[in-house]
């Protein structure tokens, strides 16, 4: 019997899938379809310290990114919920863990982690919640508020508040971390040694949304989080970096869109996984769809949990020193698999060779000698003609 339920932070959660703090959690009736939908916990929007800054612009705030016709990311600049935490403690609350629906509150770190603390305490005190996850990672706020993404590029922010926390509360602890920095490893480090109960990492990226050329103006007037499918390579970097450096447990969040994204993350060593722009994207229902492709491909790999995955991609990966100690490798054509040698044409490869391996005369000669092994043939070839071998 394999199960897809995983034990996060001493929480037994169905499965590993958590519908991140966001758009889709905002209010208790949507966080509460995250979970009928099947999520393994919900994580609602996040409360932050009451400002005039902090309610939704609502002169739009979400752009997409395309590459040509297809989208790759998305940019917004929303804030953190605009309820209160009373309303939200008073009347969404009970909605939202409607089915024994897990709930993990997100608090936006607090300029004082004493105030964090006491509204995490009001929080625990309801007894609906089963963790809470503490936002230093938002990318929107000003450079004068020093709160969001620049609390959470201080190791020593990040470990006054995990401290305040689990001062207060008695629920397990964990830090969502920004991916807006270029090493994440201290502040997880530094939450950890608070007593942090797990790590989130990340959260969307600080970026801008590009100018419309036609009028010359932003398409979004403010710096926002970038999210989505293209950010996946920037969060496995972070994941990994972390999971080599803490013994906590590690929540990913950034890019997930498909279960092999889900079952990647795993292998760079998480034990969740969150997801926001996809279910945007896509519906409350995709849950399913992610949940049957992790299914069955326990069934397929024959394993009984994810335990078993988890973190098995970190040894190998090494240092960029090492990398002159590997065998030497070359392209080489497979000529039944090649457009060109088969029926002319094509001629792809030729195009991304900066090293003159690939000439057409007429047809494709691969030249051992000059190349150099980059592997961008391979990645190009719309048949898989090409691969990389020892030389
Ligand atoms: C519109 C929007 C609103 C968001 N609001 C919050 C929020 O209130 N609190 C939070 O911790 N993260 C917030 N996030 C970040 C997401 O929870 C998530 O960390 C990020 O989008 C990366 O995951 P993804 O690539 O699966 O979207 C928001 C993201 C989006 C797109």
């Amino acid at each position: 019997m394999n199960s897809l339920e995983v034990t996060f932070a001493g929480v037994k959660l169905r499965n590993p899938l958590i519908l991140a703090s966001a758009t889709p959690s905002w209010d208790g009736e949507r966080a509460n379809l995250g979970w009928k939908a099947g999520a393994g916990a919900v994580i609602p929007k996040s409360f932050a310290p009451p400002t005039k800054w902090a309610q939704h612009p609502r002169c739009g705030r979400m752009r997409l990114v395309k590459h040509g016709k297809n989208r790759i990311g998305m940019v917004n600049i929303e804030l953190y919920t605009t309820m209160t935490l009373k309303d939200w403690l008073d009347t969404e609350l009970d909605k939202a863990c409607e089915g024994d629906g897990v709930i993990i509150a997100s608090i936006v770190a607090h300029p004082d982690p004493k105030d964090t603390g006491r509204n995490a305490k009001l929080i625990e005190e309801t007894g609906q919640v089963a963790m809470f996850e503490i936002n230093v990672s938002c990318p929107m706020p000003a450079d004068s508020s020093k709160v969001g993404f620049q609390m959470g590029n201080d190791p020593e922010m990040c470990y006054r508040q995990v401290q305040a926390l689990k001062k207060a509360v008695r629920l397990p602890v964990g830090i969502k971390l920004t991916p807006t920095t270029h090493n994440m490893v201290p502040m997880a480090q530094a939450s950890e040694k608070a007593g942090a109960d797990f790590v989130t990492i990340g959260n969307s990226i600080r970026s801008f949304a590009g100018v419309d050329i036609k009028t010359g103006l932003p398409k979004l007037p403010a710096y926002g989080g970038y999210s989505g499918p293209a950010i996946k390579p920037v969060t496995q970097r972070h994941v990994s970096e972390v999971a080599k450096a803490v013994n906590i447990p590690i929540s990913a969040c950034g890019g997930i869109s498909t279960w092999e994204d889900v079952v990647e993350y795993m292998m760079l060593g998480a034990t969740t996984v969150q997801t926001c722009t996809s279910i945007m994207w896509h519906g409350y229902a995709y849950f399913q769809i992610l949940l049957k492709g992790l299914s069955n491909y326990l069934k397929r790999e024959k394993l009984d949990s994810f335990d078993a995955i988890r973190g098995k991609a970190l040894p190998h990966i090494v240092p960029i020193d090492e990398l002159s100690k590997r065998p030497v490798m070359v392209a080489k054509v497979k000529p039944l698999k090649c457009i060109n040698l088969t029926k002319g044409g094509c001629g792809l490869c030729g195009k991304v060779c900066f090293y003159g391996a690939i000439r057409f005369a007429p047809k494709l000669r691969l030249d051992r000698e000059r190349c150099d092994g980059c592997g961008l043939c391979t990645e190009i070839c719309p048949t898989e003609a090409l691969k990389l071998v020892s030389k």
